[in-house]
């Protein structure tokens, strides 16, 4: 292949030679599609780019999500992440944007709120802080692997309850500030298999209420347990963003979480999410003889 690829750790891969905003050949694009999802996230640096080309490039990946965001962008198709007006004046504490970086600290996968969650999100760094504004990754499907076979036998059939609302309002927050309207809590399975690579991992976040039949508590000890084994140090990639840094993850392998930072510092992030083609798709228990 004509482009590098360098581990990040845990998960993902730097990818070098490769130029997002050129033409970039039909069997390119299958190349990076294939990588993002065999390795769960890629980096690609110096690809600064304006919003059009930057929602074209997540066409490619499936149609974007519509985002409901209160706030004006350059296009409905791609939001942005940041504490700063165009004139550089920061939001008040209270701006609903400003709540959204908060609910943005919790590991999540994009959308695990809908009914078909995001598969795809490229990511873009416009303006980075100073020192903070890091986000990090882990991988749901290695942790998956990290159970024993009696341990996973107890998660198939289990569905974990995702409340967006319900995560907005332990921390304080109020969703219908930020998007207008509250989010009904659903369910999704709470081990899932990738509709593209057919591997299992786990589905779970910091958005989660407790599992569907289960005591609220004994759920929510459960999502807490199976949230640290999937992010546990060792299983962690933490990038340091840089102008111009592109990263493109698929949420149906991993989670993220963003580490927060002073805010007398700017950060605007672009970022453009694809919509999934499927409701997650429950694993089953190996069929024993
Ligand atoms: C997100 O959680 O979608 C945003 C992550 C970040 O701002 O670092």
């Amino acid at each position: 292949m004509r482009f590098e690829t360098e581990s990040l750790g845990p998960i993902g891969v730097e990818i070098r030679g490769l130029d997002l905003r050129g033409d970039v050949s039909e069997a390119d694009f299958a190349w990076l599609r294939r990588t993002v999802t065999d390795e769960g996230l890629v980096l690609l640096r110096d690809q600064p780019m304006e919003a059009a080309r930057h929602v074209a490039l997540g066409e490619r990946f499936g149609p974007p999500e519509k985002l409901d965001i209160k706030r004006e962008g350059p296009d409905p198709s791609l939001a942005v992440i940041h504490n700063v007006d165009r004139e550089g004046s920061a939001f008040a504490d209270d701006d609903p944007l400003m709540e959204m970086l908060t609910i943005n600290e919790g590991w999540h996968s994009d959308s695990a709120f809908r009914e078909i969650p995001a598969s795809f999100t490229l990511f873009a760094a416009v303006v980075v802080p100073d020192e903070g504004g890091d986000t990090l990754y882990a991988c749901l499907q290695r942790a998956w692997d990290a159970l024993d076979p009696e341990e996973q036998v107890k998660l198939y059939g289990l569905n974990g309850i995702h409340d967006y609302s319900a995560a907005f309002r332990q921390r304080g927050k109020e969703m219908a500030r930020l998007v207008g309207f509250e989010l009904p809590a659903l369910t999704h399975p709470l081990v899932r298999r990738h509709p593209e690579t057919g591997r299992v991992g786990l589905f779970v976040s910091e958005h989660m209420n407790g599992i569907e039949g289960m005591a609220k508590e004994e759920g929510k000890a459960l999502v807490e347990k199976l949230v640290a084994l999937v992010t546990s140090e060792d299983r962690v990639y933490r990038h340091r963003w840089q102008v111009g840094d592109l990263l493109i993850w698929d949420n149906r392998s991993t989670l993220h979480r963003a580490q927060g930072f002073d805010e007398r510092y700017a950060r605007v992030m672009h970022h453009v999410r694809v919509s999934g083609s499927e409701p997650p798709i429950a694993a089953t228990a190996p069929r024993t003889v």
